[in-house]
């Protein structure tokens, strides 16, 4: 978590960096601050989002063709103007901005008080720069060097730049476990956590690897070493993103464009691997990787939040078309209970940022055991999916709004390819269900903006909702992930409780809480579980519970009970996720408007969870 950008180059940095870290906003936003050089150094921080900070510096000197940016998701230390980065090493020579935890802090910090060192703030970040400035002093070495021996100190993750002001011709940049991207334009460089705030500047980019440090000067030269003081060949690699992507457009919220997006990113998500017409299938990510893959004992999913809820329907996909065996696992449990993981196993990590910490860990654990890793994944060039040995971008392109939308179904709709793929060369799928899938899955895209006409309907809806505390949410088979997905993006965005359970385990507890004060969302669709939903719905009205039903279109049945229904477009029952999530997704982004609560950063939440 935390967003950082720098910039040097001979343009002014203060507007460069701020709109980077609006960009990079959906990180952490506990706080925000940068440090200008132009003659002096200057250094301005603000509990709050960028647009506070932005109003702090009004009528201050932010010139500068040099300076940091940093926006907070506060570890340690409470979010204040205090805790705010950039932090200064105690003579103020040096500023650092820093995206990760420290983890050994507490230990160099009282080594440093007693070398008669003070601290203003409660943060790791502090200790690591006077750590930087104490060895660059005791032995005038450059920076770069110091930054070198004072990482060989600490135990963590960080991505980190740094200003020096009595050299401000350069900054040094590093980083472990946490991302940092290098922007090379015309004479100038931009460092940040990803590639969006180099957008519109540059499409020169370097994604730096763990253990490296980068030194970038204001002639436009750079360099790039390992922690071990190895000079590194620099992959310059194109970026292909556009501003456009990266802004609201005429939606009100991020969240919102995302939901609207999403015909749009299933189909990018389809584009080149389905074509039901010639009657073919492609996924080059299983096909450099065809022997492992097909000999494998079993998959093994591994994510974390929303991406889990997608590696829960990616089961149902697996062992229903192509007979595999999946475990889906959450990847913070995962790599600390010593997991059987054997060679012949593949475990697919699933990720929107591709730098989730936990998943990450279980990856890193996964290929210690020798099992082949494939990445679906939406961040290109992310730390996930350069670990992986296979994968399958999903190609959303950037999800902006905290809560994930067209990730989850881009997800979904690559797990969704993939069990087609295996399926049909397994066998497992008779060759015309296989071509009724793939003119199914062509048709998925224009359904998906069918379900989107609802829109109106739940958000008159929604008003009904915005005084409720619980909330429930069920289904069964594919739609039971889909429950547990509605109820996350209620809970994260709203601040509602609400709990997804498959629709029969509700009499094992849950059926306690009804009353007609309590609302529950079943997901109703007309397939295989449709008897047995309705006798749900029935058990919940028979409480008084007041029954959200989503069915599918032309259903009489569910209505007739049901106190609300919304239709979707009918389809093939794998499909059904990518379809019956859609309103699920607008109503919790309408009852969250309506509380008026900030749709695109919740509180507490941050999009990249970098720490573990
Ligand atoms: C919820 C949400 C989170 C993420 C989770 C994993 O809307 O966005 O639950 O799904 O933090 O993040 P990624 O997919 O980036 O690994």
């Amino acid at each position: 978590m935390c967003g950082i950008v720098a910039y040097i180059g001979k343009k002014e940095a203060y507007p460069i960096i701020i709109k980077g870290l609006k960009r990079l906003e959906y990180r952490g936003y506990d706080s925000a601050g940068v440090a200008l050089f132009n003659e002096d150094l200057r250094v301005y921080k603000k509990k709050g989002k960028v647009n506070d900070l932005v109003s702090f510096v009004k009528g201050k000197n932010l010139e500068g063709h040099v300076g940091i940016g940093h926006t907070r998701w506060a570890t340690h230390g409470e979010p204040n103007d205090i805790n705010a980065h950039p932090h200064t090493s105690d003579d103020g020579r040096l500023t650092i901005i820093h995206n990760g935890i420290i983890e050994n802090y507490a230990t160099l910090k009282e080594a440093l008080i007693k070398e008669g060192h003070t601290f203003t703030s409660d943060t790791d970040t502090e200790v690591l720069i006077h750590l930087i400035g104490t060895l660059q002093d005791k032995d005038n070495l450059k920076l770069e060097e110091a930054v070198r021996i004072a990482l060989s100190q600490v135990v963590g993750a960080y991505a980190i730049v740094i200003l020096d002001k009595d050299d401000p011709t350069k900054l040094v940049a590093a980083r472990k476990a946490s991302p940092l991207v290098l922007g090379i334009g015309q004479n100038e460089f931009f460092l940040a956590s990803d590639a969006t705030p180099l957008v519109g500047y540059t499409s020169q980019v370097v994604y730096l690897n763990d253990e490296e440090i980068a030194v970038v000067s204001n002639d436009g030269t750079f360099e790039i070493k390992t922690f071990d003081n190895e000079i590194q060949t620099p992959y310059v690699q194109r970026l292909n993103m556009n501003i456009e992507k990266l802004e609201k457009g005429d939606y009100e919220h991020f969240m919102l464009k995302e939901i609207y997006e999403q015909p749009n990113t299933i189909a990018d998500c389809m584009r080149g691997r389905v074509n039901a017409a010639a009657g073919w299938l492609k996924m080059g990510g299983i096909e450099v990787q065809e022997e492992r893959i097909f000999n494998a004992k079993r998959f093994i999913m591994a994510a974390c939040g929303t991406s889990w809820h997608a590696a829960l329907i990616g089961e149902y996909l697996f062992e229903e078309l192509a007979r595999i065996p999946v475990e889906v696992e959450y990847a913070s449990e995962l790599r600390y209970r010593n997991p059987i993981i054997n060679k012949d196993d593949v475990v697919i990590a699933l990720s929107q940022s591709g730098e989730t910490a936990d998943t990450m860990a279980a990856l890193e654990l996964a290929k210690e055991k020798g099992a082949l890793i494939y990445g679906i994944v939406n961040s290109v060039g992310s730390s996930i999916s350069r670990i992986t040995d296979s994968g399958s971008y999903i190609h959303a392109g950037p999800e902006i709004g905290v809560a994930s939308t067209k990730a989850f179904t881009g997800q979904v709709t690559a797990l969704t390819l993939m069990a087609i793929y295996m399926g049909y060369k397994r066998g497992t799928i008779p060759k015309s269900y296989y071509h009724q899938l793939l003119e199914g899955l062509e048709k998925i895209p224009a359904k998906v903006k069918e379900a989107l006409e609802c829109d109106n309907q739940i958000k008159k809806l929604a008003t009904k909702f915005i005084n409720t505390n619980h909330t429930l949410y069920l289904g069964r088979g594919y739609n039971f992930p889909v429950a547990l997905e509605g109820a996350l993006k209620l809970k994260e965005i709203s601040y509602i409780h609400a709990e997804g359970y498959p629709a029969a385990e509700m009499k094992h507890g849950p059926i306690a809480l009804i009353d007609e004060n309590m609302p529950v969302v079943v997901i109703a669709t007309n397939k295989s579980a449709y008897e047995k939903i309705a006798s749900n719905i029935q058990e919940v009205k028979a409480r008084k519970g007041i029954v959200i039903a989503i069915v599918t279109k032309g259903d009489t049945e569910i209505s007739k009970i049901a106190d609300y229904t919304i239709e979707i477009p009918d389809t093939e029952e794998p499909f059904t996720p990518l379809l019956s999530v859609i309103p699920l997704q607008l109503l919790s982004y309408h009852i969250a408007l309506a509380r008026g609560c900030n749709v695109d950063q919740p509180r507490n939440l941050a999009k990249s969870v970098t720490v573990e």
